[in-house]
């Protein structure tokens, strides 16, 4: 059986992924910080399941050990699954926000999905199978929701999905882009934010239910909490559309300067 590597498996949606994907009968490798959390979920997962889990301590935010993970990745046995969960929000508008918060957010939320997706990709290209899920958030599409640069960090992670289905879809390699509205974890807490004053909150196990839906069916983008498929397909048809309309030598009328 194949062998899906987890990152933020320790908590929220990684966690309930860990649980899905162990009772599919796939072994685990399960990343966070959290050494205790990950080591009793994967003892646990390994009792009810005939499966092996490895729990690996890595902050995915720390350059030293993130190169660690993805060193790994490349020269062990495969990851046939990337589930590219991990990510938080930090309190507070751009402004507000120290240097450094950002850096780490833009380290968790884009370097480290990025690099352990350059780290596995290949093995699964030359091996004609895998898959990436990138979880990205209904906040990458609508941006306005929220203030600071969690939303871009989110736009990053399904723009990146989508070039890497056009990179490697031919070769075998399935991408998902997985983009949750507002689910039940303790994310909105290290957001600073209460969670009771939250509208339309999803529990974490529907949402990861519906997500592998998708996933069985190869979706390339997965929305959850979007009862209407066709407005996505609306979007992206517009998207679309406009791309012949890019290959111009001269700058559209609108823009010429005035004579
Ligand atoms: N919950 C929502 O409403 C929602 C909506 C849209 C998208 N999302 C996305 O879903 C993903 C999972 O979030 P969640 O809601 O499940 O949040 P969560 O309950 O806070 O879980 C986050 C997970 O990431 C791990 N993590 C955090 N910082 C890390 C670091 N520096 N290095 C390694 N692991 C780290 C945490 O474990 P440790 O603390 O043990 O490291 C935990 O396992 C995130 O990418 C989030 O942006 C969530």
């Amino acid at each position: 059986m194949s062998t899906a590597l987890i990152t933020g498996a320790s908590a929220g949606i990684g966690a309930a992924y860990a649980k899905r994907l162990a009772a599919r009968g796939h072994d685990l490798v399960l990343v966070a910080r959290s050494t205790e959390k990950l080591t009793a979920l994967a003892l646990d997962l390994q009792t009810r399941h005939d499966i092996k889990v490895e729990a690996i301590t890595c902050d995915l935010s720390d350059p030293v050990q993130l190169q660690e993970l993805a060193r790994r990745i490349r020269i062990a046995p495969p990851a046939d699954i990337l589930i590219n969960n991990a990510g938080t929000n930090v309190p507070g508008g751009f402004v507000d926000t120290a240097d450094e918060d950002l850096e780490r957010l833009i380290r968790l939320n884009m370097t480290a999905p990025t690099l352990l997706a350059h780290a596995a990709i290949a093995g699964m290209a030359s091996r004609g199978s895998g898959a990436i899920v990138n979880i990205s958030s209904v906040i990458g599409v609508a941006t306005e929701i929220t203030s600071g640069i969690y939303g871009a960090t989110k736009a990053y992670l399904l723009t990146l999905s989508q070039s890497l289905t056009h990179e490697f879809g031919a070769a075998g390699v399935y991408v998902q882009a997985v983009l949750p509205g507002a689910t039940r974890t303790d994310i909105w807490q290290h957001a600073g934010l209460d969670i009771s004053q939250i509208n339309g909150l999803m529990e974490v196990d529907d949402l990861v239910d519906a997500a592998l839906v998708g996933f069985d069916r190869r979706e390339t983008v997965t929305i959850p909490p979007l009862p209407d498929v066709h407005q996505w397909e609306a979007f992206e048809t517009a998207r679309l559309a406009m791309r012949p309309n890019f290959a111009n030598s001269k700058p559209a009328a609108r823009y010429r300067a005035p004579s």
